[in-house]
């Protein structure tokens, strides 16, 4: 598998996000287990890090250590903050529904402006160009009871843009979408993401999307969560992507069945873990 062959180095550039020998230990019944054991990686300035791994294996909580919502127990994370520090830090969007049911679209989108104080005029000037994007025009005064799973997923997404954060931690954002709404968001969000220079940590279950997005795929073993490989994708598909464009390229197949080549072995593994455990 040429295209998966080679593991890039760390990027030259002073690394946005660098992770070393990261590691978390969780208490369960008394006992205690490893769910990351010494992940280590240099994010680059604006780099789109796709992260994919077997259920269990730590990326959720590697997403949130980032985040500083978890602990961890070893190792470091340092961010190289920008110097205008009156944007906030990150920004996370899950996988479940996370926009407020009372507050209208345009509301939920503005919250993290309303949080930093910003007048109700300027936030709204300023989201309005987002929601349009994210394809949300007309919509802007709507609940989130009259609308579909898909465009709720857009105003999660407009809320997470608008709020301008260094790092975007996005954690499986589209994995509760059917698959003709989540074509139409992967490539919004290339849009969105390609104008704004963001640097991203994408958690997906999908080798498809991680390539797509990625400009390195994290491949993760199984629990302990460490890092297996990493695979350069925008050596071959330079930005600005199209998606039709690079699902239609030969090299597709290949890295494809290279990240799951790497992939397989660990979910083989996760699954005879939890057969041996009973789970
Ligand atoms: N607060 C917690 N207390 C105890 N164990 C936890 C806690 N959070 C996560 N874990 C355990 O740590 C391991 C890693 O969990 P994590 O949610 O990070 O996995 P994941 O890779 O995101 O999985 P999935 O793909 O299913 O979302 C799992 O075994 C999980 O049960
Ligand atoms: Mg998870």
């Amino acid at each position: 598998m040429a295209a998966v062959s080679a593991d890039i180095a760390p990027p030259a550039l002073p690394a946005k996000v660098r992770v070393r020998d990261l590691r978390r230990r969780f208490a369960l019944k008394q006992r205690s287990f490893e769910a990351l054991a010494g992940v280590s990686i240099d994010i680059a300035p604006g780099e789109f890090l796709a992260i994919v791994g077997p259920s269990g294996c730590g990326k959720t909580t590697l997403l949130r250590i980032v985040a500083g919502l978890e602990q961890h127990s070893g190792g470091s994370v340092e961010i190289a903050r920008d110097r205008d520090s009156s944007r906030p830090l990150n920004a996370m969007v899950f996988q479940q529904e996370s926009i407020f049911p009372w507050m209208s679209v345009r509301d939920n989108a503005a919250f993290g402006l309303k949080a930093r104080g910003i007048s109700r005029q300027e936030r709204y000037a300023s989201v309005q160009p987002i929601l349009e994007k994210a394809g949300l025009k007309g919509f802007e005064d709507a609940l989130p009871h009259q609308l579909s799973g898909g465009m709720k997923q857009r105003v999660a997404l407009a809320r997470a843009f608008a709020n301008d954060p260094e790092i975007l931690l996005m954690d499986e954002p589209f994995a509760a979408l059917d698959e003709q709404n989540k074509l139409i968001l992967q490539a919004e969000l290339l849009r969105i993401w390609e104008a704004s220079g963001k640097t991203v940590l994408y958690v997906t279950h999908s080798i498809d999307e991680a390539i797509l997005l990625a400009d390195r795929v994290l491949v993760m073993s199984a629990r302990p969560g460490r890092v297996k490989r990493l695979v350069d994708i925008s050596r071959h598909f330079p930005r600005p992507r199209e998606v039709s464009r690079v699902r239609s390229s030969p090299l597709y197949g290949e890295l494809f069945a290279g990240i799951w080549a790497e992939l397989r072995s660990e979910v083989l593994a996760t699954a005879v873990e939890q057969r041996a455990s009973g789970a």
